[in-house]
């Protein structure tokens, strides 16, 4: 602690010395008790540092100035200095209390958790980047379509049985909430050709459809698919034969893409399925992940789960891209993102993806830093 820096001697009363005197005690004040006692005595009313500066008053008038400039600077330096001690005292506390916790400052900090992205984002990831590396594009349309681009292009016409099996959410408006990706089949044709883009032409469109069902294990009102559509211009082969895109390049495709997201060898058998847009219409089954042989309850005993429609893409659909049914062909297909996604990681309810549970939601892996 500072020595007596306030030199002052009045002829009445030696200040100097009690300055000495109280710096003395606040640098022996044993601990913050001490030092809180102290200082109510020289600071609390009737404390000895307040009395000083009021002594000011019984003086002559002639001393008074220069003692009030040196009582008060006393005061300040008395306050300072407990001021000091008293943070002094709190340092101490602290590390203590440190000490005591076993506290280890250079311990990193908790790890912010990451949080995971959706499994549908994750399979739908990844799908883009399968195809994408295969030369498809991505292309995207209005969750609000329009009934010529859901159905009259898709070669549904009003009257046609295929919109019944579509329980459809309609918009007073006339427009309607998609209930597959495949309208922008025809949209990406209209497009394209318009600028004046001429086939090879593959793209996939991944988006969020809508449908009035009744929600339960399997059916959701809102729910993802990926639509894919190639198309390429019809050629004469050496043989004079005319060779367009084929049912086989449509098989070998959707074999590789089950083949990545299911990760294992697949086999794949097409049945006829009936979809306006395509001619002939297939449904491709691949083989039950959950039994090798025999049969389970998921693929109901039969050893093969439907999960692909497709199909080489019917004349009129090509027609209403502009392009000559004669001159192009193409296969396309629709694939229920949920259904890849429940056999991908043996979900067994599509109510999950919506349900907003976060015991569900957090299984799925952190997002890498
Ligand atoms: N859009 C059909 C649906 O939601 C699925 C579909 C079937 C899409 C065959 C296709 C296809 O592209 O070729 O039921």
């Amino acid at each position: 602690m500072s020595s007596a820096v306030v030199l002052y001697s009045s002829p009445h009363m030696d200040i100097t010395a009690k300055q000495d005197a109280w710096l003395q005690q606040v640098a022996a004040a044993e601990d913050a008790a001490a030092l809180a006692g102290l200082e109510s005595r020289l600071f609390g009313p009737k404390g000895e540092v307040v009395e000083l500066v009021r002594s000011v008053t019984s003086l002559p008038k002639e001393e008074r100035p220069a003692f009030g400039k040196a009582a008060n600077a006393i005061k300040q330096l008395v306050e300072a200095a407990l001021r000091q001690r008293r943070e002094g005292f709190e340092a101490e506390e602290l590390d203590r209390e440190l000490v005591a916790a076993d506290f280890d400052p250079t311990e990193p900090g908790p790890r912010a958790r990451r949080g995971a992205l959706h499994p549908i984002t994750i399979v739908q990831n990844e799908l883009v980047d399968l195809f994408t590396s295969m030369g498809f594009r991505w292309e995207d349309g209005p969750e609000i379509e329009s009934e010529y681009f859901n159905f009259d292009a898709l070669n549904i016409p009003g009257d046609h049985p295929a919109r019944e099996s579509q329980d459809t959410f309609w918009l007073d408006d006339g427009n309607l909430l998609r209930t597959h990706t495949s309208p922008v089949q025809v949209r990406t044709l209209q497009r394209l050709v318009k600028a004046g883009f001429e086939p090879p032409l593959k793209v996939i469109v991944p988006g969020r459809c809508f449908r009035s069902e009744t929600v339960d294990k399997t059916h959701e009102h809102s729910f993802y698919q990926m639509e894919g559509l190639v198309v390429d211009r019809v050629q004469k082969g050496a043989d004079g034969r005319s060779h367009g895109v084929s049912t086989a390049n449509l098989i070998h495709t959707m074999k590789t893409c089950l083949r990545v997201i299911l990760e294992r060898d697949v086999e794949v058998r097409l049945r006829p399925g009936f979809f306006p847009f395509v001619e002939p219409g297939f449904e491709l089954d691949v083989n039950c992940p959950f039994c090798r042989e025999g049969g389970c309850s998921v693929c109901k005993q039969t050893g093969w789960i439907e999960i692909l429609p497709c199909g080489m893409v019917h004349p009129n659909v090509l027609r209403e891209g502009g392009l000559d049914p004669e001159e192009f062909t193409g296969f396309a297909f629709g694939m229920g993102l949920q259904r890849v996604v429940m056999l991908r990681y043996g979900i067994d309810d599509i109510r999950h993806f919506m349900g907003g549970d976060l015991r569900f939601l957090s299984q799925f892996p952190e997002v890498a830093r």
